[in-house]
């Protein structure tokens, strides 16, 4: 039995209206603080966590499992539904399963690392912009920068050949947001066999590669710390997140920054702002928007009652805009101190690629504003389309000229 008997009238995810807000059915959920319920959209209630310190307590709360064979976790579409009864490396795990995975992908991903790479970053950034000048304006900036910019970043780093773009870019397009169930299991299974081949040349060679997947093959799976089905969940992950996430703020990022002339120019007189402009952007535009987690055993909370198998989501967008913490949260201010913003999550599963994600964003924004003073935008901001409600937020498409 649960106590989430009562039909909850909003329905969740929902489409933006605005890029970069949440839809106005949300507004509810906002004024019912730290936590409500919704739907889901096969009628499911769950339990909807909305309030900034209650995210940080129960997003590290070890109750609430991620584990998605569990009995009673929630999805957020078919789609969704389907994918996730499918292992799932790291984020589809728990402790202590999943202490084992993380350390053992923390050398790639420290603070360290990501500052080793920004040269690399810079280059490839500048290259795009290069290559967009040489044959604009105008140009379409998702499939011209925000797009290969972190991939070939995350190529770069995993070992992964960044030949193979048009194929992975398009199979982790289909996984995210493909037009049926079946068309997404699928991309899946095309990726997991790219990935066993992949594995298999890297095995082959006498010296390895100095990429995350080089480390893996060459320690991990030949010291038996991990098996073949275990390497192959962790480098989809590992694409997935790693470039349609960041390409995302990219492309939403440049989109809300012309929307906001007078915060661009603000930027541009100050560049030493930048860092703090992307955390802001990131609360903001909070685009993985719904983490998914079922309680695995029953918990007291905010004076509620959540019962084992109970679906408990949380609403990146809605929380990033507790006004006990940000005032005047749905405007866009560089001065706030917006860092501890929840859009990468937060707890065991917080955001694995965070500090390659500010490298790239800050380069590629830095870079992209200095080089082109004049961008703006190509057509009427309307006309532009953008990502339906049950994926991760971004533009579809981004026509711009300079
Ligand atoms: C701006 C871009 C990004 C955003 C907004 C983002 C967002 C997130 C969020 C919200 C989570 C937590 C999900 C949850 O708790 O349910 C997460 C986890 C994760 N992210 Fe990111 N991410 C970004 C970039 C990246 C990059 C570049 C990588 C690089 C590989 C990456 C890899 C991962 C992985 C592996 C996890 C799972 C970690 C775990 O379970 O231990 N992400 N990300």
């Amino acid at each position: 039995m649960t106590d989430l008997t009562e039909s909850p009238t909003v329905a969740f995810p929902q489409s933006r209206g605005c890029p970069y807000h949440p839809p106005a059915a949300y507004d509810s959920l906002r004024e019912e603080r730290p936590l409500a319920r919704v739907r889901l959209y096969d009628g499911r209630p769950v339990w909807m966590v909305t309030g900034h310190a209650l995210a940080r307590t129960l997003l590290a709360d070890p109750r609430l499992s991620t584990d998605p064979q569990r009995p009673g976790f929630p999805a957020t579409s078919e789609r969704v539904a389907r994918i996730r009864r499918r292992r799932t490396a790291l984020l589809g795990v728990d402790d202590p399963e999943h202490r084992v995975q993380r350390r053992m992908m923390i050398p790639g991903f420290t603070l360290k690392r990501a500052t080793a790479l920004r040269p690399r970053i810079q280059r490839i950034v500048d290259e795009r912009i290069d290559a967009m000048i040489a044959q604009g304006p105008p140009a379409e900036l998702v499939g011209a920068f925000a797009l290969p910019v972190p991939s070939m970043v995350i190529c770069a780093l995993l070992g992964v050949p960044y030949d193979d773009h048009e194929f992975f870019e398009g199979q982790s397009r289909r996984l995210l947001r493909g037009p049926t169930a079946d068309d997404s299991m699928d991309a899946r299974a095309r990726m997991e066999a790219y990935f066993e081949e992949l594995i298999d040349s890297k095995e082959r060679q006498d010296t390895p590669g100095d990429g995350v997947l080089d480390e893996l093959v060459h320690r991990q799976l030949r010291d038996g710390d991990l098996d073949r089905e275990g390497v192959i969940a962790l480098a989809v992950i590992l694409l997935v997140a790693g470039h349609e996430t960041t390409a995302n703020m990219i492309s939403l990022g440049t989109f809300t920054l012309l929307r906001h002339p007078a915060r661009l120019a603000e930027l541009r007189a100050d560049p030493a702002l930048l860092p703090a402009a992307v955390e802001e952007l990131m609360r903001m535009l909070s685009i993985a928007d719904g983490l998914v987690r079922v309680a695995a055993e029953d918990m007291e909370v905010a004076g509620e009652t959540i019962r084992a198998g109970d679906g408990v989501l949380f609403s990146t967008s809605v929380i990033n805009r507790d006004e006990a913490v940000y005032p005047e949260p749905d405007t866009l201010d560089w001065h706030r101190p917006a860092r501890h913003h929840l859009a990468f999550g937060f707890g065991i599963h917080q955001c694995l690629g965070q500090n390659l994600a500010r490298a790239e964003m800050e380069i590629a924004l830095r870079t992209l504003f200095a080089r082109l003073p004049h961008l703006r935008l190509a057509v009427p901001a309307e006309d532009i389309p953008f990502k339906p409600g049950d994926t991760i937020q971004g533009m579809l498409e981004l026509p711009v000229t300079w």
